[in-house]
């Protein structure tokens, strides 16, 4: 944390001018824009994406992301990731290609490229690429050059999972296992992928999943509940190291329910939530996550959300979620895109409007972090710890299975019965959220059914009463509407 004004130089000059001559008055709080620092670049250490950048470097050596699988047709498709142009399709067997996109002869767009039964052919002199990147044919060239075993097109491996499909940029000795995680494979649950652009740098998309205070602000105080008001009251929060990266807590009273809602947060760039629509109405023991996460770069300046929403009647007991509403540029949650008018953005604006703002590439050196950006301050320390770690050889740990087959992770609701009859509320709250966090994190070594019977026999005697009984209704009014 700093402070910019301490920075700011000698006493201010500039001031009100007042009444009858005197002089200004003069001030470094009051009318001091020409004495604030001028705006530095960007933290490019972990902002840059590109090949042969610290940042790039360490965004390489994850899977990521990067195209739902519906929107691959019948037609080679460019894309662009990671500061990479590139071309992705899928040839007549079935198998997914991506490639660099101009041609490693003279450069042509194998957006032009004709797909083959294997690979892709392209459209200037037949050159024709096999998905890995072998060149298979150069019709033009004599039978026995030997010109095509001397180099290749770039290509990069890819998995195809439920309708989303993830590639791997960096070294291919270093190819990690392709990471399934625990809330990859629900059973009882849907799974509708999503993908949204953002116009801007993909730290300050991510860093809205690391940090809880914005919900009681953006989501709810400032123009009215988006989601729920169950979220106006500041949340309790807690900071886990987790097995991959972070999980947090927000903890809260509502009504005669503690109510704890767990966020993960595996670097580089992959987050999960709670559930979106949530009301706390009863007991819950270990719910899972309204989403699942990455922040990708498509750029310096780009950036793509992926993910993919959970629908189930568990953890959206009234279906408020909409399947249907969900796809290419569009989500069923309040303000994740730019397709709302300027207007309705002003008076109501959504996190897309919030990490947008911004600007392309946030400047670090002109914020003023506060007590509400410790998880922010979390994971640019970790970002530049990995960074300068796999600058001086030392590779960033990669997401391990447990023994039960899934990589474990930690978000999605737990409600608990608990009133609150006498003593220290805050404590009690504290208390009972750091108990949920221990058995998310003792039992992370069991399959998925097995974690979540333990977690539920943990955690129901806690429960105080009947565990059936309804909230009562929570309205609270909060007075804090700039916008109307
Ligand atoms: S530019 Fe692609 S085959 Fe010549
Ligand atoms: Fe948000």
């Amino acid at each position: 944390m700093h402070d910019e004004l301490s920075n700011a130089g000698p006493a201010a000059v500039s001031g009100t001018p007042s009444a009858g001559g005197a002089g200004p008055t003069v001030s470094p709080l009051r009318f001091a824009g020409y004495h604030q620092p001028i705006d530095r670049p960007a933290e490019t250490e972990i902002s840059e994406v590109g090949r042969g950048t610290p940042g790039g470097e360490y965004l390489r050596r994850f899977w990521h992301p990067i195209i739902m699988s519906s929107q691959i047709g019948e037609r080679p498709q460019a894309i662009r990731i990671l500061g990479e142009d590139l071309v992705i399709y899928r040839d007549l067997s079935g198998d997914i290609g991506l490639l660099h996109k101009h041609c490693a002869h003279r450069g042509a767009s194998l957006e032009f490229g004709i797909i083959a039964e294997h690979g892709i052919r392209c459209c200037y002199h037949g050159w024709m690429f096999g998905n890995d990147g072998t060149i298979l044919e150069t019709p033009g060239e004599p039978a026995s050059s030997p010109h095509k075993d001397k180099f290749c097109q770039g290509a990069y491996p890819t998995v195809e999972y439920k309708g989303l499909v993830f590639a791997y940029f960096g070294p291919q000795a270093l190819t990690p296992a392709f990471p399934i995680l625990d809330t990859m494979d629900m059973s009882d649950n849907d799974m509708v992928p999503y993908l949204i652009h953002s116009p801007c740098n993909w730290v300050q998309v991510s860093e809205n999943s690391m940090d809880p205070f914005h919900v009681s602000f953006l989501h709810t105080r400032v123009a009215g509940a988006q989601f729920s008001e169950v979220f106006a009251e500041l949340p309790l929060i807690a900071y886990h190291p987790s097995k991959h990266g972070f999980f947090y807590t927000n903890a809260r009273r509502v009504g005669e329910f503690i109510w704890v809602r767990v966020h993960d947060h595996f670097p580089p760039n992959f987050s999960q939530n709670g559930a979106i629509f949530e009301s706390v109405e009863k007991v819950r023991y270990f719910g899972r996550p309204g989403l699942t996460r990455w922040i990708v770069p498509v750029d310096d300046t780009n950036t793509l959300v992926i993910a993919w929403r959970h629908f189930n009647d568990r953890d959206d007991p009234h279906h408020q979620g909409k399947p249907e509403n969900v796809g290419l540029e569009k989500t069923d949650f309040y303000g994740q895109s730019r397709h709302r008018s300027l207007e309705e953005r002003q008076r109501s604006p959504g996190d897309y409007d919030a990490w947008t703002s911004q600007g392309p590439i946030t400047s670090h050196a002109r914020e003023h972090l506060a007590t509400t950006d410790k998880g922010v301050a979390m994971l640019r320390t970790r970002l530049r710890e990995e960074i300068r770690n796999l600058a001086n050889g030392i590779e960033p740990p990669q997401w391990q299975p447990s023994a039960a087959g899934h990589v474990p992770t930690y978000a999605g609701d737990t409600i608990l019965r608990i009133p609150h009859t006498s003593g220290d509320d805050t404590q009690l709250i504290r208390d009972v959220s750091q108990k949920i966090a221990d058995a998310y994190i003792q039992t992370e070594h069991l399959p998925d059914e097995a974690r979540r019977a333990e977690i539920a026999q943990r955690l129901a005697s806690l429960n105080v009463g009947d565990v059936g009984v309804l909230n009562p209704a929570h309205g609270k009014v909060f007075e804090f509407r700039p916008i109307e």
